[in-house]
């Protein structure tokens, strides 16, 4: 027999087992190929006849054959006899008290997200949505971050074969938004976001962020550090400090960071400072700022006419403070221990 031949036989020989009308026949097939005078010790034998390059793969086939008929057999025998007392092997007892697995809830995240906003939803905001794959424009060139600008490294992007992208922040939901709809406008934007980051206590690669704008005749800085000051304190309670530093964004103007205080290590003796805040006693939240002219021509706005402010700031960072946790990647593994505490 050549390995042609033997594949052949393997094929019959399966359909030969899945066709037994009875136990009989399971036998029967059983004797032909597995038994003592059967085909296979027959087929072991012609191993010394096979090219050397072929034994190896005819050598394997022989086994594979041996073991799918031998469990194709058992399971045509289980069918059988099932069929004949029409119950299966298996006993189950219906009396038995069910086990009790307990109460599914929403992941931290998702629980985050609501109380987020429910606060804003207290100063007049409403929620929107935005999509996951976005394209360039959304996602950079209407938030005055054209091909060539040098902050379109900041975040570092997954690209689609299709030319589009994983957005990198929940931002492209104010274009959309404001595409729509005329001002004035306050919109909070949930949703996930995507960046090439090296994980580490703060960061992930998958990440939540909440996107915030008010679009208005007037809007002021002022309000925006008042609002986001007021959520602070709703969110975390009256012990949180914020913190807003200069920074940039191509997309606001002046633009900030902001932090609060870290939860790890505020209460201990000065120096303040851990892993989680970097020795720095504080942890940035979110990016903030006035929204740049450019933003509101790019959406048909008329920028002498309105003003905004936009903040973009990340879930977990939140989830960290307001859980007391010290590691974003524990909101990840979705180990039930950690995750039933919540
Ligand atoms: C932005 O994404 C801006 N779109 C925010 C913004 C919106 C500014 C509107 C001005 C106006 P930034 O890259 O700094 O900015 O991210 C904002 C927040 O998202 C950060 O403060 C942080 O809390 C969170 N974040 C960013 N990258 C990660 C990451 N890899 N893992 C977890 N959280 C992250």
């Amino acid at each position: 027999m050549d390995l042609q031949q033997l594949k052949e036989t393997k094929i019959a020989a399966l359909t030969e087992a899945s066709a037994c009308a009875d136990l009989d026949a399971v036998e029967a097939v059983r004797v032909r190929y597995l038994g003592r005078k059967g085909l296979l010790p027959d087929i072991m034998r012609s191993l010394k006849d096979i090219p050397n390059e072929e034994k190896a793969t005819f050598g394997q086939t022989a086994n594979a054959l041996k073991n799918e008929l031998s469990e194709a057999l058992d399971i045509r025998k289980k069918e059988l006899r099932a069929a004949e007392t029409g119950t299966s092997d298996e006993f189950f007892d219906y009396t038995l008290p069910g086990q009790w697995r307990g109460w599914g809830t929403a992941h931290p995240i998702s629980q985050i997200i609501d109380r987020v906003a429910d606060i804003f939803a207290t100063i007049g905001f409403t929620l929107a949505d935005g999509p996951d794959i976005e394209d360039e424009f959304h996602n950079f060139d209407a938030l005055n971050t054209p091909g060539d600008h040098p902050s379109r490294d900041m975040h570092d992007t997954f690209y689609l074969d299709s030319g589009e992208l994983l957005r990198t922040h929940t931002s492209p939901g104010q274009i959309r938004y404001m595409e729509n709809a005329p001002p004035p406008i306050r919109i909070l934007v949930p949703g996930r976001c995507y960046r090439r980051d090296t994980e580490d206590a703060t960061h992930s690669a998958n990440f939540h962020q909440v996107e915030g704008l008010y679009v208005n005749e007037r809007v002021s800085m002022a309000e925006l550090k008042g609002d986001l000051t007021y959520f602070a304190r709703q969110i975390i309670g009256n012990r949180a400090e914020v913190r807003f530093r200069p920074h940039f964004f191509p997309f606001t103007e002046p633009s900030v960071e902001v932090d609060f205080t870290c939860h790890v290590c505020a209460n201990q003796p000065t120096p303040k400072g851990c892993r989680v805040c970097k020795e720095s006693g504080w942890i940035e939240i979110a990016g903030a700022g006035m929204v740049d002219p450019n933003v509101f021509k790019a959406v048909g706005y008329n920028p002498d006419e309105v003003a905004g402010y936009a903040f973009g700031m990340g879930i977990e960072r939140i989830a960290m403070i307001m859980l007391e946790i010290d590691d974003i990647r524990r909101l990840y593994e979705n180990d039930v221990r950690f995750l039933s505490q919540f």
